[in-house]
């Protein structure tokens, strides 16, 4: 974890660190490959974004129902500890189903992109091979489902199991935009929205449940979450274009795997540059998975040359003002309240 993030774990240190003996706990086993192929994928952690903000928005709206300091007694129980700094046990099992099905979802994805690295190390396709990443992947699914079964809540459950159908069908749509004719930048979004902001929602739904908040706030709480997540897709699909070798996982796959996303949509949809055609029949090329590497480098260097890159970030301008006024106008609490707004100019700025 850089010192960014870290800085905005403080409010939630210790439930973060609640969160990662629970993690590391759902994720042990004693058969022998199977236990490897699981130590394997718990090696390289990833950032944690998303128990992070889980964790943070039940201790946001926690403290907006109770105040900062709790101290009935009777209701201690409830608590994974006393302190100012507990949040419910259900908050915890949300963190941690939440990145398990985040984690599965990574081990499937690279299969699907045939991705040969992730965190930094080999994939699990390339280290084992396709077949044992399906299984653990599966696994890893399971896992996820049986830690909110822990909380005997059946919203949250549902919310789970929900979540892992809207990943997925975002997966099969995405498949379907490939196969299709068009560079339609409304099918982007609403792919994005699907396979990545779906989960950053999950994350502020399932926090705000864990600690009963009521309706009004979780329909608000929600529509952060899918600003932030949208805003995360965008900038991990501007990672493709550039060749930093920091990112941990391969770049200008994208394309290899003929998606075509929003900087490179703009430029085909931007009547005022007026794409060659030379250009739109290479971006069907990548759309059959017929292009070169060359074809693709020229492609991304039209699109970087021709402002797509920059369009991109200005596209993620309008989801980072909605995010940003609802911090400014729903969040009080002045623990929580600069560490959201650290974490959703984390998103937006990111490098890794
Ligand atoms: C990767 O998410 C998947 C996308 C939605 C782009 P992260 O970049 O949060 O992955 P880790 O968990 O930190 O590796
Ligand atoms: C992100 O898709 C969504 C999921 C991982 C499910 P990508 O395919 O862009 O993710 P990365 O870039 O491989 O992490
Ligand atoms: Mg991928
Ligand atoms: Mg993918
Ligand atoms: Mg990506």
């Amino acid at each position: 974890m850089d010192n960014t993030l870290s800085h905005i774990t403080q409010p939630v240190k210790k439930e973060m660190e609640q969160f990662s003996s629970m993690f590391a706990d759902a994720l042990s086993h004693t058969d022998g490959l199977l236990n490897e192929v699981l130590q394997y994928v718990m090696r390289r952690g990833g950032k944690r974004m998303r128990p992070l903000l889980t964790l943070l928005i039940a201790k946001t709206l926690y403290r907006k129902m109770h105040g900062a300091l709790y101290r009935d007694v009777a209701k201690v129980s409830h608590f994974i500890g006393l302190k100012d700094n507990a949040v419910y046990y259900k908050s915890l099992r949300a963190a941690c189903s939440l990145e398990l099905l985040h984690t599965a979802s990574l081990v499937h994805d690279d299969v699907v992109d045939e991705a040969d690295r992730r965190r930094g190390q080999a994939s699990v396709n390339a280290s084992y091979n396709n077949r044992l990443a399906i299984l653990v992947g599966d696994y890893i699914l399971s896992t996820s489902l049986l830690q909110i079964a822990e909380c005997a809540e059946p919203r949250m459950t549902r919310a789970v199991a929900h979540l892992g159908q809207t990943l997925s069908g975002g997966e099969v749509a995405q498949q379907q935009n490939i196969s299709s004719e068009g560079f339609s930048i409304d099918d982007y979004y609403t792919v994005i929205e699907k396979k990545t902001a779906a989960l950053f929602e999950a994350c502020c739904h399932l926090g705000a449940l864990s600690v009963d908040a009521p309706d009004e706030d979780i329909v608000k709480v929600r529509n952060f979450g899918r600003d932030l997540g949208i805003i995360f897709q965008i900038r991990d699909d501007i990672f493709d274009y550039s060749d930093s070798a920091e990112i941990g996982k391969p770049t200008g796959n994208d394309m290899r795997e003929g998606k075509l996303t929003l900087p490179v949509l703009f430029v085909l949809n931007d009547k005022e540059t007026e794409c060659p055609a030379s250009i739109v029949e290479t971006a069907r090329k990548v759309k059959r998975l017929e292009a070169t590497e060359e074809e693709i480098s020229e492609l991304i260097a039209y699109t970087k040359d021709h402002g797509g890159i920059n369009y991109a970030r200005h596209a993620m301008d309008t989801y980072y003002a909605k995010a940003k006024s609802y911090i400014d106008n729903e969040v009080d609490d002045k623990l929580l309240k600069p560490a959201l707004q650290a974490f959703l100019d984390y998103v937006i700025g990111r490098t890794v």
